[in-house]
């Protein structure tokens, strides 16, 4: 199905400042590997047109939440390194295997399943550290090695075909200020915990740590990869301006009417009218992502290049909004983030309006919005 510039409400993603952040991300990295994380289907901008525009610039090095994610970047004809950073079950595991994915592996009972479902062929893993998330991962919080992780080290050791393609943990406070220390910890810990396996002959080939928020504020710690996500699409956690904004949320005014003052908008109706006002309802609503939490005028669009604000309840394809006595015709373009005529309303400030991440907006734009690629 082709997409035109006609198309009502959409995604416009523009692939060269993807490029341009990545690139950037690899100048921050200083040598390090740059993962490009594309969870979500690529934090909802399309992980399939991600991966092969970052091919491009070299990118052999993807992470994904789970087997779907993976087959699909494999299908799609991407060749390097896809790491699924979740769990795989059982029946999923001999496709894994079949199609090269990395597996993150965090228990011994995990590896069994997966020595067992390789049955002598080659499978690469990461060794999931928990240095301090507490969410998955061997533990790897101090002192000596884990009885568990050891025994995967034997597992791994008696098993030719296992081939240690990394180790990793995730930064818990990256992304929170004063969390710096704590950071520092997790990285001692993962480093701590790799020497320890290279003492028993394990040697996991790329150590890897930072996401975003540590790219921006520690680099790669001087390790061997970064796994970069949200910053592929702006510059999360950081007022470094080299970041890029690359993705824009747009729908078309549908309607222009007028509502009597005392009257009552929208569902609930508890937005009544203050005076005669002139109302405008656009094409897109929370079934396309535009959060509920942005009605009663706590979120505005930009039509021509000017700010108005959102009233009444949002409703599932569409919403309304106060023309302000301005002339809106059908037709007109509303951007729900993004920039129009030089005035932007970036995915932070739409965040912060409806109280929620960015992370949150922009994984949030559903499946029926079609991605426009520039
Ligand atoms: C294990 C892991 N690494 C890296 C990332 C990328 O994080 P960010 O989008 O903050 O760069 C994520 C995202 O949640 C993750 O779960």
């Amino acid at each position: 199905m082709k997409f035109t510039d006609k198309t009502k409400t959409r995604l416009i993603v523009n692939l060269e400042d993807v490029a341009h952040n990545y690139n950037y991300g690899k100048k921050l990295a200083k040598g390090a590997k740059v993962a490009a994380v594309l969870k979500a289907d690529g934090y909802g901008n399309g992980a399939v047109a991600i991966a092969h525009r970052l091919e491009k610039e070299g990118c052999d090095f993807f992470a994904v939440s789970n087997i779907d994610e993976a087959l699909e970047l494999r299908d799609a004809g991407v060749k390097g390194i896809i790491l699924i950073l979740g769990y795989v079950f059982d029946e999923y595991l001999e496709s894994a295997v079949e199609n090269d994915i990395s597996l993150s592996v965090d228990t011994s009972a995990h590896l069994k399943k997966i020595i067992e479902k390789a049955c002598g062929r080659p499978v690469k893993i990461h060794i999931k550290a928990d240095t301090g998330m507490n969410r998955t991962g061997y533990y790897a919080k101090g002192g000596d090695l884990s009885d568990d992780l050891i025994l995967s080290a034997n597992l791994i050791k008696e098993n030719a075909n296992v081939i240690c393609e990394g180790i990793f943990t995730h930064l818990a406070t990256a992304d929170v200020e004063g969390g710096e220390d704590f950071s520092r910890l997790q990285y001692e810990r993962l480093v701590n915990t790799t020497n320890k396996l290279r003492a028993l002959g394990i040697n996991p080939q790329i150590v890897h740590l930072s996401n975003s928020a540590g790219l921006a504020k520690f680099s790669s710690f001087g390790l061997d990869a970064v796994r970069m996500g949200v910053s592929l699409y702006y510059g999360y956690c950081t007022d470094d301006a080299n970041f890029r904004h690359t993705t824009s949320f747009k729908t078309k005014v549908v309607n222009v009417h007028e509502m009597k003052k005392g009257e009552g908008l929208s569902y609930g109706q508890k937005f009544v009218a203050p005076e005669d006002m002139t109302i405008a309802v656009i094409g897109a609503g929370f079934a396309d992502g535009l959060c509920r939490s942005l009605s009663y005028g706590k979120g505005s669009v930009l039509i021509n290049g000017e700010k108005f604000p959102i009233i009444g309840l949002i409703c599932m394809d569409m919403a309304m909004i106060d023309t302000l006595g301005k002339k809106i015709n059908v037709g007109d373009d509303v951007t729900i983030f993004g920039t129009d005529h030089g005035k932007t309303i970036t995915v932070e400030e739409i965040a912060k309006d409806a109280g929620r991440t960015p992370y949150e907006i922009i994984c949030g734009i559903s499946k029926r919005v079609p991605r426009i690629y520039k």
